[in-house]
């Protein structure tokens, strides 16, 4: 055993390499009661792009004061300048407003984000499902016009706390909205961390059978009740290679009350190094950078990976000693 590393034994019926999708500064950060300063989000970006992350979300377009967490992004995206080209930074981008503030800051990659229910939609977005829909539509096919690469999220995939249970069609029919306005991938999102294994089989079976091409879909599992890693786990078995994450497990939804963090990206890494599946990451340097920004924070990473690999000797002592006594 390599301390600080997991034992490696990888299964059948799995991807060799996964592409993890950080989230940390836009959905971690958009959910904080402390304002970052932007020097902080920097070099937070910096350090997960040493980490070996190849996707980060950097912020979001949105109106200043529905997420003043994230209002300066006018200022940090000329901070990003210096990184490489290969890194993607998308940004998310909920209309044309945001379309241009983006474009004036060169971003590349953009996300808009669409809800499987009304309740969301109205509550993130103040539209209809539809007429949410109908303002991504211009942003979508202006930004492909323009070469950019666009992600759409599609939010409550499988439940919502104003409506309950989400059926699958529901999650379908924006699927396919989605793809046929020109999105190049979709994100499905269990926004306040409600889905088990099953439920997430049962979604991706129903994707599949109404032609969304899996290569196309990634997931992105919020915590609340421990489930995210199962539930990617099981996602990876129905072919999906693309997983969202978010270092040290910051995150939520400031318009879902029950959305709390994001699946922590160490806890993802740790469970696809032990199975043998490429990332890319440097797990030691990711979880250094995550207990740099906890500090940052004020308060404990959640991610039992993080905790584990930063946590009191004492602990982390009696952990090792239990490994090897088997
Ligand atoms: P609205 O109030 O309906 O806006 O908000 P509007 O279209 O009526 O415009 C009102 C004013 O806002 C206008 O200014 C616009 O120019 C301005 P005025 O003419 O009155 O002076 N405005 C903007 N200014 C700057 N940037 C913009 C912008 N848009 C309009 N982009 C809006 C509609 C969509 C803007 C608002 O609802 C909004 O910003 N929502 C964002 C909410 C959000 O960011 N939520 C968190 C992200 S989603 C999430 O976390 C889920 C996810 O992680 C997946 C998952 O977990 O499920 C992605
Ligand atoms: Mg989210």
């Amino acid at each position: 055993m390599i301390e600080g590393l997991p034992m490696r034994f990888p299964a059948d019926g799995l991807p060799s390499q996964v592409r993890v999708y950080e989230v940390a500064p836009r959905d971690g950060l958009q959910n904080e009661q402390a304002t970052v300063p932007v020097e902080v989000k920097s070099e937070f970006i910096h350090r997960l792009r040493q980490a070996g992350l190849e996707t980060i979300e950097a912020t979001s377009f949105v109106h200043p004061k529905w997420v003043p967490q994230l209002a300066d992004a006018e200022a940090l995206m000329p901070l990003l300048g210096d990184l490489p080209a290969d890194l993607r930074l998308p940004v998310l981008v909920p209309n044309s407003r945001g379309l241009d503030r983006a474009v004036a800051h060169g971003c590349r990659d953009i996300a808009v984000f669409a809800s499987a229910t009304e309740s969301f939609a109205k509550a993130n977005l103040n539209r209809t499902l539809d007429e949410s829909l109908a303002m991504f539509e211009p942003v979508v096919t202006r930004a492909k016009a323009e070469g950019q690469w666009v992600r759409g999220y599609v939010s409550m995939c499988f439940g919502d706390p104003w409506e309950g249970a989400v059926a699958p069609s529901q999650v379908v029919r924006v699927c396919r909205a989605l793809l046929e306005m020109g999105c190049d991938e979709l994100s499905l999102g269990d926004t306040i961390g409600v889905a088990t294994p099953g439920h997430v089989s049962a979604l991706l079976g129903e994707l599949d059978e109404a032609g969304v091409p899996v290569g196309r879909l990634a997931v992105h599992f919020h915590d609340t009740y421990g489930q995210a890693l199962s539930n990617t786990l099981t996602a990876l078995r129905h072919g999906v290679t693309t997983v969202d994450a978010s270092a040290g497990g910051l995150g939520g939804c400031p318009y879902a009350k029950s959305a709390t963090g994001n699946l922590a990206t160490e806890d993802l890494v740790w469970m696809l190094q032990g199975l043998g599946i490429e990332t890319g990451v440097d797990l030691s340097r990711l979880t250094a950078t995550s207990g740099w920004m906890a500090d940052r924070l004020g308060r404990p990473s959640p991610s039992r990976t993080v905790r584990a690999l930063t946590g009191a000797d004492a602990a982390q002592g009696s952990h090792q000693h239990s490994h090897k006594e088997q």
